[in-house]
């Protein structure tokens, strides 16, 4: 099977199994401090994608968010220029422990350092966005376009509240403050892979996060890149693998947001 078709297939299966557990007695564990989750359902979606992967690739190597057995370490990431598929097995870890909508899986698969295929699932709404370098951005089987509005008070922004509350998020929380004001809104859907799919999708103008990691952002970023926007690190700098706080617009008002955001991560 082709990258992209194990990809799409990979993405709408594990939706569907996660979907199974949504309302039932899941175990739920702390990661990094009381607001970073994990629940027995993000290591049954990553073992379940990495198993996939390993019939038809065994010898590509594999990152996810989870680190399930078998995987590789994440630093693989910026030391190989394998093939490595790069995995959030459930973005929005805290809707779905929740309840909530709005999670999603990611899926990206990168080769010499360049990501060239980013797949990201809702499977609450039934929304596939992928994309595969040089060949555009789809939403379903549409293809997508970044939005073409060039004033930020008319644009519509999202963020998310990073795990790390004295640092990123404090960071986070500061930029709202500067940017609340300027903009027509701003949204935390609680996923970051959905928050880039939307700008993606022209659905919104802006995103922005500081300490995200490669499975949050790779397939995003990708996204972004075939549907017309721009996706940088914190700095304006060019986004490579090893970026964490991100940056991503629809490229008319990336300079004005990298300068109101102004922080390097
Ligand atoms: C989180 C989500 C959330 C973002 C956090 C991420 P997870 O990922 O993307 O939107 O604000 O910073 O850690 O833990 O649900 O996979
Ligand atoms: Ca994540």
């Amino acid at each position: 099977m082709g990258y992209i078709n194990l990809a799409l297939r990979m993405a709408r299966e594990a939706g569907e199994l996660i979907k199974e557990y949504v309302d039932s007695d899941f175990k739920v564990e702390e990661k990094s401090s009381k607001v970073d989750l994990v629940t027995e359902v993000d290591q049954k979606s990553e073992s379940f994608i990495r198993n996939r992967i390993h019939e038809y690739y065994p010898k590509h190597k594999i990152v996810g968010e989870e680190g399930v057995a078998g995987g590789d370490d994440v630093n693989v990431v910026a030391e190989s220029d394998d093939y490595i598929w790069i995995i959030d097995p459930i973005d929005g870890t805290t809707n779905f422990v929740h309840g909530l909508p709005g999670f999603t899986i990611s899926i990206a698969l990168s080769y010499k350092q360049e990501v060239i295929l980013g797949v990201i699932y809702d499977p609450n709404l039934d929304e596939m966005f992928w994309a595969e370098k040089g060949k555009g951005a789809f939403l379903n089987s549409n293809r997508v376009i970044v939005s073409d509005n060039n004033h930020l008070e008319g644009c519509v922004l999202a963020t998310g509240y990073p795990s790390d509350v004295e640092g990123d998020r404090a960071k986070v929380i500061e930029n709202i403050n500067k940017l609340g004001p300027a903009c027509s809104n701003i949204r935390t859907f609680g996923s970051a892979a959905l928050h880039l799919a939307y700008v993606a999708a022209g659905r919104m103008e802006g995103f922005w996060e500081h300490g995200l990691n490669v499975w949050d952002v790779a397939a995003g970023y990708l996204l972004i890149d075939e549907a017309g926007g721009t996706a940088t690190a914190m700095s304006g700098e060019p986004y490579n693998l090893t970026t964490r706080g991100i940056v991503a617009s629809n490229g008319h008002i990336h300079k004005k947001l990298v300068e109101s955001i102004n922080v390097n991560d």
